[in-house]
């Protein structure tokens, strides 16, 4: 009966032990978690574009093959999701037919453009840092499939993280414009990062559900603030300025006080009116329909081969 396998993944789910692909498990639960993977291996896909536009203009080789390996390891992190949303029981060509028709969304931070080098930089250190600080957590989320991909994935990214950090500070020991090229970049990906976390957790309609069930385990709010934290020495360090006049340490708190990013911005961005939103879709749309072919060939040659066999 229905209500035994209900309790018995709610006790899976009090236990903190795993929900696996084969368990029952509620059908609200599965449409979340269809949601946020998609969502999540979507990211991955889309965010290849904003950095790819530079592997061409790489000013070195090292930077070149650094970039172009980074490029490929989010390839890699769209993959190990879709797999894990198709343990789910959706394919990986309905998820891509939801997001090229706008249906799944995909994060608000791939909606803005690369204007210079630095921002290859700034997107390892402040969009990729933000990534790990969401997704280390997410480890430990309730269903087998997409915790375990996470895990590799969060290796991945913090290297990723470094290799930005480490291209900015070189870029710091550089010229005045150089310098000038870093602060500008950080001026315009701060406050975008931030965005990252979702809506503020009184304005986020999927937290609590998402909490219960263990798929989140920490609200939006709170990882924003451990990923302020984290940064405000790495900027220090580095020799740049946060554009937050309201960033200030609470020492009562034991955080950094911190100014609210534009959420119309943000809610705009995800309706798709950012600056990139068409370009992006529109970009996608082209790979997956310039692609049609290499899909075809391989279930060609799939089902010739399945048919060799049994001959
Ligand atoms: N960009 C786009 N959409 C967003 C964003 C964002 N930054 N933040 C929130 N949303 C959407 C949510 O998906 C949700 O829409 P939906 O109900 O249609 O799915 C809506 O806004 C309301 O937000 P929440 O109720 O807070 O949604 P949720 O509980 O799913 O939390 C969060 C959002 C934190 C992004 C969560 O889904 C998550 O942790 N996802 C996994 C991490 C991820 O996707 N990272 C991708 C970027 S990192 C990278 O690829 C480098």
């Amino acid at each position: 009966p229905e209500s035994l396998l209900e309790e018995r993944f709610e006790a899976t789910i009090a236990r903190k032990d795993r929900i696996e692909p084969r368990d029952w498990m509620p059908e609200a639960y599965r449409r979340t978690l269809v949601r946020q993977v998609a969502q999540h291996a979507h990211s991955e896909i889309i965010g290849m574009q904003p950095e790819g536009a530079w592997i061409g203009r790489a000013p070195s080789l090292r930077r070149k093959a650094i970039l172009l390996a980074k490029v490929q390891d989010e390839a890699g992190h769209g993959l190990y999701l879709y797999s894990a949303a198709e343990t789910l029981g959706v394919s990986r060509d309905e998820l891509t037919e939801l997001l090229i028709s706008g249906r799944q969304k995909y994060s608000s931070i791939f909606n803005y453009p690369t204007l210079s080098y630095a921002d290859v930089g700034t997107i390892g250190w402040l969009v990729d840092g933000a990534a790990i600080c969401n997704q280390v957590p997410l480890c430990r989320t309730s269903f087998g499939p997409y915790g375990r991909a996470m895990i590799r994935i969060c290796k991945e990214e913090s290297f990723h993280q470094r290799q930005g950090y480490e291209l900015l500070l070189t870029m710091m020991r550089g010229t005045a414009e150089q310098r000038a090229m870093v602060q500008e970049s950080v001026d315009r990906f701060w406050w975008p990062s931030l965005m990252m976390f979702g809506p503020p957790d009184d304005a986020s309609p999927n937290t609590a559900r998402s909490m219960a069930w263990g798929v989140k385990t920490h609200t939006n709010d709170e990882l924003r603030q451990r990923f302020v934290d984290m940064t405000v020495p790495q900027a220090d360090a580095l020799g740049v300025t946060l554009p937050d006049p309201d960033l200030a340490w609470n020492e009562e708190r034991g955080s950094y006080d911190f100014g609210q990013p534009d959420w119309d911005e943000l809610w705009a961005v995800v309706a798709g009116d950012g600056p990139c939103n068409a370009q992006r879709v529109a970009h996608r749309t082209r790979a997956w329909s310039e692609g049609a072919w290499v899909r075809e060939a391989a279930l060609a040659y799939a089902a010739r081969e399945s048919a060799g066999h049994e001959a």
